[in-house]
């Protein structure tokens, strides 16, 4: 049975862990953004992995930064781009094995902590559990930790350049 509608035209986020829908909408600032339709599905039954959640946003594409903060949260979650009621587009999100630009560095110390103009940057240290390793001070974080900092740490604003090539 179909529990949400279809929709016309933007990007269905599928496959997404059961109970992180919640994570991926934060990531994605959709409370903050009133002109964009949102449909969620929370804990539906799948195939493949039991139960899933499921997040649609119309007229919408995520950029690169985006789908890595959501394979940081929700891995194995698949994007399908919609347009015209036809997936055009449909992949996997992957954690990239360089980190930049999403996740604050824990130590207080670290150079990306003191100088605006450096950006933090990881190494993928494993998948599963999840682990990365500050380029700068090589300091690592965890899982855990790491959602964290994605959700309500890190803040692009304070990096101006971080849209420069990246
Ligand atoms: N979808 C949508 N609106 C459309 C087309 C597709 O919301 N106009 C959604 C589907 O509900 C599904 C995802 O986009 O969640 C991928 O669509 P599709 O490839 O058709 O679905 P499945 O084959 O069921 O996907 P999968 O095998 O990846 O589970
Ligand atoms: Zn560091």
């Amino acid at each position: 049975m179909l529990k949400v509608e279809k929709i016309r035209k933007g990007t269905v986020i599928d496959h997404i862990p059961v109970g992180r829908s919640l994570q991926v909408l934060k990531i994605l600032r959709i409370s903050s953004d009133p002109g964009v339709t949102v449909s969620i599905a929370i804990h539906v039954r799948s195939k493949k992995m039991g139960l899933k959640d499921v997040v649609k946003i119309e007229d919408r594409i995520l950029d690169s930064s985006e789908l890595n903060k959501i394979a940081l949260v929700a891995e194995g979650a698949t994007i399908s781009i919609v347009e015209d009621y036809e997936v055009v587009k449909k992949f996997r999100v992957k954690i990239p094995d360089i980190i930049t630009g999403i996740v604050k560095c824990n130590n207080a110390r670290c150079v990306t902590n003191s100088e605006s103009a450096v950006i933090p940057s990881f190494t993928l240290v494993s998948k599963n559990p999840l682990a990365i390793r500050c380029h700068y001070c090589e300091s690592e974080m965890e899982g855990r930790e790491i959602e964290e900092n994605i959700l309500h740490k890190f803040r692009e604003r304070s990096y101006p350049f971080i849209h420069s090539g990246l």
